[in-house]
């Protein structure tokens, strides 16, 4: 099988053929002005972890925890982590996931780094200036190292805003076929005053979808992937279906009785007080390209685009490598023989991504936030919406657009790990 995180063979850093070196393009070393630096050395390292109701995984951590530390940092501050590398004798790196950083920070091993092996470690710097929920995770076999354990949240807050009085980080993960937030496989319980204002950070940091829903109150969806929808309405008895590696932040005020968030139709969080029982329901499904208010963009389905890509995914026998296999495909090839998609520094960029397959596929693009177009030829009529993984269902098409400003190599990929590794993977370079 082609092994998409380029498995053993990531020592080597592949400069760029032309532009700059993949390894000129570092973050810088200082916060912004008024900016702190948050300094973290997070270790990864092999553990058992137990789960909140006792069992036992036999994990790949950051610093011995399920999931690994939370990373904060306030908008514009300098985010200095090192990574050591005590024992995963596969190597690992860190990925950024939905950050916009210096491609050189990136953490694509073989692509912008050299894995970093047991016993080595390596520095990543970046200024915090987008403000949001994101998470961090292992590049090296991810579809191994994510799985186990290998990654972490990411919360930067806006510099000047007041922060909600319950500020949950709810990363959803299966361990060992059991759904967990956090390391908790039960049910959480929060407290928070009548009247309050609540935020959840929902994570998928698994490779399928997840189904959330919110009993027992209004809500709104404020923020998708961390990027913040324009005039989010309110709310009700509604599921919110969250592709593989996304997030959204749900805010809500909190009513007289308690609430209930839901994961794939069981009750996993209860927010404030009593016994009483929260009525949850099947709910419709809430349509992301109709919710909230139109706003301005930057471009849309009537610009004239530099460049026009188009992947349609598939799977079955393909030619990888010289060779026949059996592949998770793009246009009828699996990694590494896909080509690459060249782009200059300023062109605007437009992504055509057709399923044919029957599987979904949450497609990410590393660098680079995307604005959706269209999906099956019916244009985003609510809120700008900016994301960096979407959910290809099987038969949709989806059309999504960015500017290319952040030069480098970018892995643009399945963020169904398994797929990726399966050869759902090919490379975005700057001339
Ligand atoms: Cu979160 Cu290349 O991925
Ligand atoms: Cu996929």
């Amino acid at each position: 099988a082609p092994s998409a995180d380029a498995g053993g063979g990531a020592a080597a850093v592949e400069p760029p053929t032309r532009g700059t070196p993949v390894t000129g393009l570092r973050g810088p070393s200082t916060p912004a002005v008024g900016g702190a630096v948050r300094p973290y050395t997070v270790t990864a390292r092999t553990a058992t972890v137990a789960l909140a109701s006792g069992q036992e995984i036999d994990a790949w951590t950051f610093d011995g925890a399920l999931p690994g530390p939370p990373l904060t940092a306030v908008q514009g501050d300098l985010l200095d982590v090192t990574l050591r590398n005590e024992d995963i004798d596969d190597g690992v790196t860190l990925h950024w996931h939905g950050y916009d950083v210096p491609c050189g920070e990136d953490g694509a091993p073989g692509t912008t780094q050299a894995v970093v092996a047991a016993g080595d470690e390596f520095r990543y710097r970046f200024r915090a200036d987008q403000a949001g929920t994101f998470w961090y995770h292992t590049h090296q076999v991810s579809h191994v190292g994510v799985r186990r354990g290998l990654y972490g949240t990411l919360v930067v807050t806006p510099r000047e805003a007041e922060a909600a009085a319950v500020d949950l980080v709810l990363p959803v993960h299966t361990f060992d076929g059991v759904v967990a937030i956090g390391d908790d496989d039960g049910v959480l319980e929060q407290a928070a005053d009548e009247g309050a204002t609540v935020r959840l950070r929902l994570l998928n940091t698994d490779s399928e979808p997840h189904r959330f829903a919110l009993a027992g109150t209004v809500f709104r969806l404020a923020a998708v992937d961390g990027r913040d929808l324009n005039e989010p309405g309110e709310l009700s008895e509604r599921a919110l279906r969250l592709p593989a590696g996304g997030r959204y932040d749900l805010v809500f005020t909190m009513p007289a009785g308690p609430v209930a968030l839901t994961v794939d139709g069981e009750v996993r969080l209860r927010v404030g007080g009593g016994d009483g029982d929260v009525a949850t329901g099947e709910w419709p499904e809430l349509d992301l390209l109709g919710y909230g208010e139109p706003g301005d963009v930057p471009f849309d389905l009537d610009t004239a685009y530099d460049r026009h890509f188009t992947m349609v995914l598939d799977r079955g026998v393909a030619m990888v490598d010289g060779r026949p296999a059996f592949a998770q495909t793009v246009n009828g090839r699996g990694h590494p023989s896909i080509p690459e998609q060249v782009v200059a520094d300023g062109d605007l960029v437009r992504f055509t991504v057709v399923n044919r397959g029957l599987e979904t596929h949450p497609w990410h693009l590393h660098g680079h936030g995307v604005l959706v177009l269209a999906r099956d030829g019916r244009p985003t009529t609510g809120s700008p919406l900016w994301v960096d993984t979407f959910d290809v269902r099987p038969g949709e098409v989806w059309e999504v657009a960015f500017e290319a400003a952040n030069p480098g190599v970018w892995m643009n990929h399945c963020h169904n790990l398994p797929h990726a590794d399966q050869g759902m993977m090919l490379r975005l370079r700057y001339d």
